[in-house]
């Protein structure tokens, strides 16, 4: 069997056929896909019918597990939550704005694997935007103002007992299992323009979210240019929008992507699981 990839037709992202991901794969294909991944950023793999644990083994062909906090694992597995939604649900969607995953942590994770359990007919699609691209584009005046500064990341907002995913959150009855944390309320510095590690091709990383301020900044100067960062980087021109088949597997970077879920499948129920492929 040879791999085939196509490229999405959007300004990135590409599909993987020709094999089969309940089955051991040579080292050479995991060097293919390694390739593609870093080139294309998203990659769909249709119509692979995986365990949880053809899941972990895929998700260790590169890198180690990633720390997923704040969410409990599905029972009986470590290094899988399960991404889901009921559907007579009214919690806001599960993570329904940009962000890259675990960004404010020290080393975050260099991608994340996510496979389609229970997709529902119509909207559920997974959004993504390239930073690499958003850089490259970016007024010389914008990219002036930020270049060598750190950028202060935390998952306050999100997963502090105050934050979004808080006591309230709780109490609208969501079925996925977030557990706020004052741990939340740790921050983390990262360069806002990082060097992609394997490809050395710059990208902006993070966004206003998880990132809470610019070191050595007001607050009101850097909330001010954290917007102005934001319109510009997620943009639709550097996006690619990713619908869903059951039985499809993804595979991200986070360290040249942001992305966002998606709701429009009000009444139908959605289960995907997710593992994180740690930074090696
Ligand atoms: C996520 O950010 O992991 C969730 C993406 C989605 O539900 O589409």
């Amino acid at each position: 069997m040879s791999l085939e990839i196509s490229p999405s037709g959007q300004p990135f992202g590409a599909s993987i056929t020709g094999l089969n991901l309940s089955m051991a794969v040579s080292s050479n294909v995991v060097a293919e896909i390694r390739d593609a991944w870093l080139q294309h950023h998203v990659l769909a793999f249709p119509d692979q019918a995986i365990s949880d644990d053809d899941l972990e083994r895929f998700t260790l062909l590169f890198g180690p597990f990633g720390d997923d906090p704040f969410i409990a694992p599905i029972p009986g597995r470590k290094h899988i939550i399960a991404v889901k939604r009921a559907a007579a649900e009214t919690a806001p969607i599960f993570a329904e704005s940009w962000h890259t995953d675990w960004s404010f942590q020290e080393a975050p994770p260099a991608g994340t694997c996510l496979y389609g359990i229970t997709i529902p007919p119509e909207g559920g699609d997974t959004l993504f935007v390239n930073q690499h691209l958003a850089l490259e584009h970016m007024p010389d005046t914008l990219r002036q103002r930020i270049e060598g500064r750190q950028a202060i990341h935390s998952a306050r907002n999100a997963y502090a007992p105050t934050g979004f995913y808080g006591a309230a959150d709780r109490a609208a009855g969501r079925s996925m299992d977030i557990r706020p944390s004052d741990d939340a309320e740790a921050t983390q510095r990262h360069p806002i323009i990082s060097r992609h590690p394997e490809t050395r091709r710059e990208a902006l990383f993070g966004c206003a979210g998880y990132i809470i301020g610019i070191e050595g900044m007001e607050q009101a100067e850097s909330w001010d240019l954290l917007t102005e960062i934001f319109r510009w980087q997620t943009q639709p021109q550097f996006q690619y929008r990713h619908k869903w088949q059951p039985r499809m597997l993804l595979m991200w970077d986070n360290r040249s992507l942001l992305h966002m879920a998606t709701g429009g499948y009000k009444g139908f129920d959605r289960l995907l699981h997710r593992t994180t492929i740690g930074s090696a």
